[in-house]
Parts: C-alpha cells; sequence; structure tokens
C-alpha cells in the first residue's frame, strides 16, 4: 500500500497557474477521485504523481519518501506506480501475455517469474482465457482490461488511472467500474483515479477531491460531497440542482421570484440567500408549501421529470414514475422540499450563472 502526500503544490505552465497551493494527503488502501471540469488540471496532478511532471513549488511524498521537492526528484520508474492513461495504448502485434508482461521483460525479470506474475493479473482482471489472443480479437472492454493488467503486474502499491473508461460503452463502464474497485479492494493497493463523470466518482471513490480554478473546491465521501456541498458550484457539478434568490429572517425563507412564497427555515443564514434544490428533493403534497402551475412532464418510465411555474420561477421536480397517471399539464399543484442547500449570496452564483450563459 501506498499513501500520497502533496504539500504546497503549485504548478504553471509559462504564465498560466493551473494548480494553486494544494495540500492534500491520499491514505493507504484509499480509493480517491480527482474531478472537475476539463482543464481544471486532474491529469497534471496524475502526471505530477507519476513524475511524468514537475510541480513549479512544493514537495511530494510517496509513502513519506520525497519524490519531488527542493533539489530531489524520483523518476517515474522509480516510483513503483501503476498508471494506465486515458488513450491505452495495448501493443497489436502482441498477445494478451506478452502486452501484460511488457514491463517486466523489459525490466529483464527472470521468465518464470514473469509466467508467475502475469498469470495471477491475467486472473484478476479476468483475462487468463485469451492469454494468447491479439488485441484485434478483443473487444474494447478486453482490450482496456490489457492496460490496467499490465499497470497492475509489477505489484505497484499505487495505481493512477486517468479516465480509463472513457472509451467503452455505458454498459461496459458500469461493470468495469465493479471489477476496478474489487481489484482495488482484493490487491488493497492505493488508486488515484481521474475522471469527469460525476457518477463514475460517485460510485467508486472512498473520498472525492472536487477542483476547480486551480484549487480543491470540497474534499470529502461522496455522501458529502453530495448532501453538504460547501459552496454553489460544488452543489452545482454534481448532480441536478435548482438554485433560487431568497430573504432568509423570521424562521423562514421568501422567493420573491415565486410572487413572495415562503418555506419553513431555521438554519444560521438571514438576509439574502441562494437556496439549492435538487429536483428529487422536492414532491407534490396537497399540504406543501409551495403552488404553483404544472406545466410540462416528461415520462421517462420510472421517473416523472416536471416543471412547475411559480411566479416568473419554473421549478423542476422528479416524480415518481406511476404518478404520471395522477397528474395532468395546467393543474394546479402543491410542493414541499424534502430538503434544502442554503447558502449565503456571496454573488458566486451569479457568476456562475454568467460563465454558462
Ligand atoms: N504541457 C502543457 N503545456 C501547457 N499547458 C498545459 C500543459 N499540460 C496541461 N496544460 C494546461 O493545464 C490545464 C490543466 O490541464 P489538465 O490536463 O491537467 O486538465 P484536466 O483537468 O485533466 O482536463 P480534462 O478533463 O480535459 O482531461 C489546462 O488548461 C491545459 O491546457
Ligand atoms: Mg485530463
Amino acid at each position: 500500500m501506498a499513501s500520497v502526500k502533496i504539500q504546497h503544490i503549485s504548478k504553471a505552465f509559462g504564465e498560466t497557474v493551473v494548480l494553486k497551493d494544494i495540500n492534500e494527503t491520499f491514505q493507504d488502501g484509499e480509493f480517491v477521485t480527482l474531478l472537475g471540469p476539463s482543464g481544471c488540471g486532474k491529469s497534471t496532478i496524475l502526471r505530477m504523481i507519476a513524475g511524468f511532471e514537475k510541480p513549479t513549488a512544493g514537495e511530494l511524498y510517496i509513502d513519506d519518501r520525497l519524490v519531488s521537492g527542493g533539489k530531489t526528484f524520483v523518476p517515474p520508474e522509480k516510483r513503483n506506480i501503476g498508471m494506465v492513461f486515458q488513450s491505452y495504448a495495448v501493443w497489436p502485434h502482441m498477445n494478451v501475455f506478452d502486452n501484460v508482461a511488457y514491463p517486466l521483460t523489459i525490466k529483464k525479470v527472470a521468465k518464470a517469474e514473469i509466467r508467475k506474475s502475469v498469470e495471477r493479473v491475467l486472473e484478476v482482471t479476468h483475462l487468463t482465457q485469451y492469454a494468447d489472443r491479439f488485441p484485434s480479437q478483443l473487444s474494447g472492454g478486453q482490450q482496456q482490461r490489457i492496460a490496467l493488467a499490465r499497470a497492475l503486474v509489477a505489484a505497484p502499491n499505487l495505481l493512477l488511472l486517468d479516465e480509463p473508461l472513457s472509451n467503452l460503452d455505458a454498459k461496459l463502464r458500469e461493470s468495469m467500474r465493479f471489477e476496478i474497485k474489487e481489484i482495488q479492494k482484493t490487491m488493497g493497493i492505493t488508486v488515484v483515479y481521474v475522471t469527469h463523470d460525476q457518477t463514475e466518482a460517485m460510485a467508486m471513490s472512498d473520498r472525492i477531491f472536487l477542483l476547480n480554478g486551480g484549487f480543491v473546491q470540497q474534499s470529502g465521501s461522496p455522501d458529502e460531497i453530495y448532501n453538504r456541498p460547501v459552496n454553489q458550484f460544488v452543489a452545482d457539478f454534481l448532480g441536478k440542482v435548482d438554485f433560487f434568490k431568497g430573504e432568509a429572517g423570521n424562521g423562514k425563507i421568501v422567493f420573491p421570484g415565486m410572487g413572495g412564497q415562503a418555506v419553513a427555515y431555521d438554519g444560521p443564514h438571514s438576509g439574502k440567500v441562494d437556496v439549492a434544490i435538487r429536483p428529487e428533493n422536492i414532491y407534490f403534497d396537497p399540504a406543501g408549501p409551495l403552488t404553483g402551475v404544472l406545466e410540462k412532464q416528461y415520462y421517462l418510465g420510472d421517473v416523472d421529470d416536471c416543471r412547475v411555474r411559480a411566479g416568473d420561477t419554473l421549478i423542476r421536480v422528479i416524480a415518481n414514475g406511476y404518478l404520471h397517471k395522477e397528474l395532468w399539464d395546467g393543474q394546479t399543484v402543491h410542493l414541499a422540499i424534502r430538503d434544502m442547500m442554503v447558502f449565503e449570496d456571496d454573488g458566486t452564483l451569479d457568476e456562475m450563472l454568467k460563465i454558462r450563459t
């Protein structure tokens, strides 16, 4: 197993500062995911851990050993790290066995030793029966597993995966997620996983690090990040969410955009607030505090994705699919809120919306 300690790491490419003073520790045996929009520096962090990129400032430790910082720089091949890139390159002229054996062959490891190691990882990655086949005779998912097996063959303590499932179709992605998670548990290794797919991050991670603007905006378990986001960006990035401008005080939040309708609130904020509500956390309830008109329904089978107009505001409600039969467009409905996230109106949301339009 291996831990990774990132201390005051900054990274600039010329004038462009990509990462600003990052301080994080990934624990032994942990599955951590770096998540964030395109260009936020996920791959850059991975490449610095691997040793393909030098930090501009700061120190990097793997298992308390300084690998990068000051005058020290340990090259990639001396870090005992396995890595799979987004575009997994497997050798087309080598069969599966030789592809997987490659990292050991170039290190001139003894033949018998190579056989033992390769057979072990082929088993873990469910490739044993394909050992003699060539990549062109395998599916995309099986080829992806070759790349994974090759990253595992030298028994790394640390596995770095950069969007390793991005080339696969939806079904295969889902099954590979569980396979990777299984491999991580079986082999007891630390995994740093990069993705911009939030479902993938939610399904696999012990901890998610959500990056944006050069910083880690929030780190925490999938549950913490999803249900207790520290700011509007985090709330917006994961899952579906709608934001409403409100005014908090006297035990309630008033929504001017909904014609002054209000909901009960006993939290710490007062004055102008941004309220984030996930559409699965608002529901039809005759006794609910909000009233509106059902404007549209998108029946998706398992759920009924509805839009309710309240004043100038369109509220999204994801209701159970069976409700579709009981609701009609133009109907007056009442809504209750199961859970909402209240943020001080610090202008962040307005900035975010500006960027989006
Ligand atoms: N070698 C380089 N030279 C100059 N700029 C670079 C270099 N590598 C990365 N960058 C820039 O650094 C920023 C972060 O890049 P990085 O590849 O880490 O993003 P990412 O979060 O992995 O994005 P994606 O999800 O698109 O893969 C980007 O703006 C990118 O253009
Ligand atoms: Mg990347």
